[in-house]
């Protein structure tokens, strides 16, 4: 679309104002994968903005450089508001441990306000999770779902001791719509959606990673069975749900694809640094999107496409018959994956 280049140019010169100073006093904000990039420019934003802040991180030996980052940059150094916890979400196990410390720390008893599951891979190379998918199916796509279904549970009985509603977040990728899906119902019935992602064969050589864009549509597709998870027995919305995208930002997250080659290593800073923006700046929308209304519960956050825009290029992946058929089918695949791997989310019930 001939307009996506101006808009980036735009939000890499004019920031997404922020919010008062104030706006996240007393709140507990919980960041996933925040040891670099978007996540640790969204830490910053929310400390400074008077909120406490959870991180993870897949290895705790970052820990104290992540924490005086932080600290120093939002100006709140010795005040513990910063903690760093371990997630790994290439297995359900560090998922659903993650979840149990939460609720047994101090979080346990305030709840969380903001919860923002930013953590995602773009591999080159093929990897395969413990858990025998494909890693940026299972980062993206499957572990990202698991916290999500945890954390609703969670979040829904806590908001009904607080005055706003807290917000559930998921970071996800404009890129949920550049899958063509018209092969989803073939392969579906197949080999199964998940399995076909994470057969090594189906894995171009020498290109990008095919299961980027693949894992941000399912994930897609999986909000929006969050989303009804959120809502009270009468309608009322309990826990405000969002996806978002930050934009083209400079980040670490393309590292594998410049590895790829000499002339990667050079293309990939360049169009990044050229369109790309900020971190501080990318990060500004997951603020954004913790301070919608319920009137937005469900809605995709993000500046590249005008709401009407959105609406008309989602047709394809989100609204024909064709998207409605593949939606089911993937949050099938999903949710049996899940409850059989899952102890914790056996019991889950099914919600039409
Ligand atoms: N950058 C962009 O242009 C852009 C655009 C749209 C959407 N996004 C989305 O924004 C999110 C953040 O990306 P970023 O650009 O900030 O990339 P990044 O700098 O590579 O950060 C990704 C974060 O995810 C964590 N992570 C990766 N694998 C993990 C695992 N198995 N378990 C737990 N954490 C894991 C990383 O931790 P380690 O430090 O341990 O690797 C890191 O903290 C991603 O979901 C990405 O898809 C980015």
């Amino acid at each position: 679309m001939a307009l996506i280049i101006p808009r980036r140019l735009r939000d890499k010169v004019w920031p997404e104002p922020l919010p008062p100073l104030t706006s996240f006093e007393g709140q507990t904000v919980l960041l996933t994968g925040a040891t670099g990039g978007l996540g640790l420019a969204a830490a910053v934003h929310f400390a400074t903005l008077g909120g406490k802040v959870i991180m993870t991180a897949r290895n705790l030996s970052q820990s104290d450089s992540v924490r005086d980052y932080v600290e120093q940059h939002a100006g709140i150094v010795g005040q513990g508001k910063i903690h760093i916890m371990e997630l790994d979400m290439s297995q359900y196990s560090s998922c659903v441990s993650f979840v149990e410390q939460l609720k047994q720390s101090e979080a346990g008893r305030t709840g969380i306000d903001v919860a923002v599951l930013n953590a995602g891979v773009i591999n080159v190379d093929f990897v395969r999770s413990p858990e025998g998918w494909e890693q940026t199916i299972q980062v993206n796509a499957l572990s990202t779902t698991l916290l999500g279904l945890l954390l609703i549970q969670w979040m829904s009985q806590t908001s009904k001791n607080s005055i706003l509603a807290p917000h559930l977040i998921f970071v996800t990728s404009r890129d949920h719509l550049d899958p063509n899906i018209t092969t989803w119902p073939e392969w579906s019935s197949q080999e199964g959606l998940l399995q076909h992602f994470s057969d090594e064969r189906n894995w171009p050589s020498g290109g990008f990673d095919p299961n980027y864009a693949n894992s941000k549509l399912l994930l897609t597709y999986a909000v929006e069975e969050i989303c009804k998870r959120a809502v009270g027995p009468n309608g009322t919305v309990d826990v405000i749900v969002n996806t978002v995208c930050p934009g083209l930002v400079y980040t670490d997250l393309g590292r594998s694809i410049a590895k790829m080659s000499r002339l990667m290593q050079l293309l990939v800073p360049i169009h990044t640094g050229i369109l790309g923006k900020s971190a501080d700046y990318g990060a500004r929308f997951y603020v954004k999107a913790a301070r919608t209304s319920k009137h937005e519960h469900g809605k995709y956050i993000q500046s590249l496409f005008t709401d009407e825009e959105y609406r008309s290029l989602a047709i394809p992946n989100l609204m024909t018959d064709t998207a409605m058929k593949v939606k089911a089918l993937v949050w099938n695949e999903i949710i049996t994956e899940l409850k059989e791997k899952v102890p914790a989310l056996r019991d889950l019930k099914d919600i039409s």
